[in-house]
């Protein structure tokens, strides 16, 4: 290694013996330790609320994963005080000392995998190496946000008029208020914190209701790097009470929301609201839903793009805000792709998450299931239904679905489903092909599989998407290697794992002297 470059966190791989069976043992004793007590956390002390929320497995629904302490509004505002306080202090350690402390819990990280991989494949249903790859992508952020901040504390020389001196400087900004979706639950809740600690923000962290019994995990290994008391506070609790709290709060100057659509954007429309006594503008860093097109052109490898598309749309069972939802088929080869989709669909295995052989596990709870369940019903009265896979009971399974024929602009092919559902549509060409795949109003990642690299060429300059991928799946950004987000109504092009992500937690300034 380099000194200095950044390396992504090796993958584990499940098929060496040893790592099988630590991740066996890990499971083993993440069960045995079932129901996980999660309480508040301000100030370093835990607390209590009485109010508790259990959280069950979704590959077993009989079984409780966690006892969740749900935090009050008082609750809240103790935390954000308890922010409030701390960001007098902390914005004032120096860089390097915030950087050892987010270096020192991607150790933490490091040391604790199987475990964290274990609490994933319990409270979230991931199959074992999708949580694996949450972890490496949580030791990433750590480490990438250490290493940037580094970087961009060094004041920039600008201007170079004789007899003035002029830096271009950042600087904190205060209160961060965190929500966290549970999709990618250690990862993303980690990269927000994190990126907005070690720019010198203080944070209070609300993690989605279906992952914190992982984001008591979090916070434990946070204690245990030693963050000063009150810079990264933890508030479990329930969007509509805590969430909203922290949103209109007057501390706040920060917002970093990963959701849905309708979630975010109800946020920025609080943080528009000046509260009495509030002195910044509220800035919102904000990523939402996809609705992400595979295009697949005449001349595309089928194979590569059969893979590609599978795992596109039913890895973590379609969960993903990167997921493919939209495989868009150039009509010369629509019939062969969909033959082989389909067969290939036939095999996917689907099993309770703790088992090795799941490639596909639950949706995330019975909502989820449920709304799911009910898009696929109301498709079948309406589509071509050409695959809907059988699924184990006992917990919260839906099956991998295929329609075909979709017209574009069918609800099927626009609205956001979450799960592991595909909508199949024909093109004349890459033309309309193109269209279709603009036509929706997110624009977060999207693929082409072609050989041609005049359509290649093409897709890359219209289609509207944060990420694009050519000739791979459209999953699985790596930090660094693929800063992630989108645009449109995805996200405010807010790029994690990326050169321009930190910036957004400070406030840049120039410094002018006369020398
Ligand atoms: N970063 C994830 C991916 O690329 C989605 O949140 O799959």
């Amino acid at each position: 290694k380099k000194p200095g470059k950044f390396y992504n966190e090796p993958l584990l791989d499940f098929a060496v013996k040893a790592d099988r069976e630590k991740m066996l043992k890990a499971l083993a004793e993440a069960k045995a330790s079932l129901p996980v007590n999660v309480n508040i956390v301000i100030n370093n002390k835990e607390l209590q609320s009485g109010k508790i929320f259990d959280r069950v497995n979704p590959s077993q629904s009989d079984q409780i994963v966690g006892k969740i302490q749900m935090a009050t509004t008082e609750q809240a505002e103790q935390a954000m005080q308890a922010a409030q306080t701390a960001y007098k202090t902390w914005k004032n350690v120096p860089c390097e000392q915030r950087a050892a402390l987010v270096d020192k819990l991607a150790d933490i990280m490091t040391r604790d995998r199987f475990k964290l991989i274990a609490t994933q494949v319990l409270e979230v249903g991931k199959p074992w190496a999708e949580a694996d790859g949450d972890i490496g992508e949580a030791i990433d952020f750590c480490r990438y946000y250490a290493r940037h901040m580094r970087e961009l504390q060094k004041p920039l020389r600008v201007g170079g008029l004789p007899g003035e001196l002029s830096h271009y400087i950042y600087k904190s900004r205060g209160v961060t208020a965190v929500i966290a979706p549970w999709n990618f639950p250690l990862a993303i809740l980690a990269g927000m914190v994190t990126a907005a600690a070690v720019a010198g923000n203080t944070v209070v962290m609300k993690p989605a209701e279906q992952s914190t019994v992982v984001a008591w995990g979090l916070m434990k290994m946070i204690q245990e790097a030693g963050f000063p008391q009150g810079v990264i506070n933890f508030l479990p609790g329930y969007g509509e009470e805590v969430g909203e709290y922290i949103v209109n709060h007057k501390y706040t100057t920060t917002i970093a929301f990963t959701g849905s659509k309708a979630v975010g954007l109800h946020i920025m429309n609080r943080a528009a609201v000046v509260q009495p006594g509030q002195q910044h503008v509220k800035r919102c860093i904000i990523e939402m839903g996809g609705k992400n097109a595979v295009i697949i052109d005449n001349d595309a490898d089928l194979d590569e793009a059969v893979d590609g598309v599978i795992y596109s749309a039913f890895g973590f069972s379609g969960q993903k805000c990167s997921a493919a939802s939209r495989v868009i088929v150039l009509d010369e080869v629509y019939d062969r792709f969909v033959d082989r989709l389909v067969e290939t669909a036939k095999s996917i295995e689907i099993h309770p998450a703790e088992n090795p052989k799941a490639y596909m596990g639950p949706v995330v709870d019975k909502e989820a299931y449920d709304r799911i369940l009910g898009t696929i019903a109301e498709a079948e009265k309406n589509h071509k239904l050409l695959f809907k896979g059988s699924v184990p009971g006992g917990g919260f399974f839906a099956p991998p679905t295929i329609f075909g024929d979709v017209p574009g602009d069918a609800k099927l092919a626009q609205a956001e489903i979450f799960g592991p559902v595909v909508a199949v549509i024909r093109a004349k060409n890459l033309d309309q092909a193109l269209d279709i795949a603009n036509s929706t109003e997110y624009a977060l990642t999207g693929g082409v599989f072609s050989r041609s690299p005049a359509n290649i060429n093409r897709v890359k300059e219209e289609l509207e998407v944060g990420n694009l991928y050519v000739n791979r799946g459209i999953t699985g950004a790596m930090v660094d290697r693929h800063p992630f987000g989108g645009f449109k109504m995805s996200g405010i092009g807010s790029k994690t794992g990326g050169p321009d992500y930190l910036k957004q937690y400070m406030e840049p300034a120039c410094v002018t002297e006369n020398t």
